[in-house]
């Protein structure tokens, strides 16, 4: 990982002052830094240790990607916290924020074509769209407010899961192209994501410090697993409170609390955990056809942090 970051870092890099400026800022604010971490492990996992320089690139590539779309998902979300401090929209504004996020998103993109990593480039290629399509299905769904759980499912498993999957099946084709563990880790990858989700979900009904804001999902309307089961299993007159209170009293802080302690109350977050546990099994599942080394190990150590995390 210092490697890695060294390159990272580089990557960023403009001649621009203001972006100079404004990568600076962001590179010295580094998150949990876990795509990468899942890029290299599973590709040592699956050849008994070797990564290449390509691996190296692939994980940079997505790691500006994911970069980029915290961005512009800041300006999407209307959020001023990221990563334990003021996010690009809150210091800049969203015009720079949004060019600040294509520029990364391109730098990314260049990393791939200059070095002809194009077997690379297309699975990361599907993950930039499917996650513009989540985000898109997910803004559809808060304004209409007829959610399912099936479309959340289908939501974040677009908006966040297939970058996570992208990763896995990046890691082993960058040292095993066109094998079956592409496709076998890209599966992985994506049961990962959708407990890392739905964790990030239940976040927003704590109360605990987590570097970026909570309690602002009702507020813009997107309605996330636990709250979508307690509408699905109360009375109707329940659910028309409910629906009622996002539509029409989102902005007001004193009814979007009662209606978190509502969903407390009914077993919300308890089904999303059991849930968010069932995607974490099936990922255990997989790494079991592999055989036993350090790296297997080092994979069931981070799924097991996806769920346990504090941020
Ligand atoms: C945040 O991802 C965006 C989601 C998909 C929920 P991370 O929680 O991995 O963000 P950082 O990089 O650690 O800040
Ligand atoms: C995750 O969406 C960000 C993307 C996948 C683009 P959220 O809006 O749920 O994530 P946070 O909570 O702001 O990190
Ligand atoms: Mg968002
Ligand atoms: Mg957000």
């Amino acid at each position: 990982m210092d490697l890695f970051e060294k390159k990272f870092r580089l990557a960023m890099s403009s001649k621009v002052a203001l972006l100079n400026r404004i990568t600076h800022y962001i590179v010295n604010r580094k998150g949990k830094q876990m795509r990468p971490m899942f890029v290299f492990l599973v590709a040592k996992m699956v050849s008994n240790g070797e990564v290449k320089e390509r691996t190296y690139r692939g994980a940079s590539v997505i790691e500006l990607i994911h970069t980029a779309t915290l961005v512009h998902d800041d300006v999407v979300d209307d959020s001023n916290k990221r990563r334990g401090f003021f996010s690009i929209n809150a210091l800049w504004k969203n015009k720079i924020a949004v060019l600040i996020g294509d520029y990364l998103l391109s730098k990314g993109l260049l990393l791939s074509i200059d070095n002809e990593d194009f077997d690379l480039l297309k699975i990361i290629s599907v993950a930039v769209r499917e996650m513009s399509e989540g985000e898109l299905l997910q803004i559809e769904k808060a304004r209409k407010l007829d959610i399912t759980e099936a479309v959340y499912y289908e939501i974040i498993r677009q908006k966040t899961a297939t970058l996570i999957a992208a990763c896995c099946s990046l890691g082993a084709a960058s040292v095993k192209p066109n094998t079956p563990e592409v496709e076998t880790m890209r599966k992985f990858g994506e049961l990962i994501g959708m407990a890392f989700q739905i964790k990030d979900d239940l976040f927003d009904y704590g109360t605990k410090s987590i570097g970026k804001p909570v309690g602002i999902d009702i507020k813009e309307q997107k309605m996330t697993l636990p709250l979508i089961h307690v509408l699905n299993n109360s009375s109707k007159q329940d659910k028309r409170w409910l629906i009622n209170s996002i539509k029409n009293h989102n902005k007001d802080k004193k009814r979007v609390d009662q209606v978190i302690a509502f969903v407390k109350d009914n077993g919300g977050l308890d089904y999303a955990v059991q849930k968010m546990k069932a995607f974490q099994n099936e990922a255990l599942d997989i790494l079991k056809n592999f055989p036993e080394s350090e790296y297997r190990a080092s994979l069931e150590l981070m799924v097991n942090y996806v769920i346990e995390r504090k941020k």
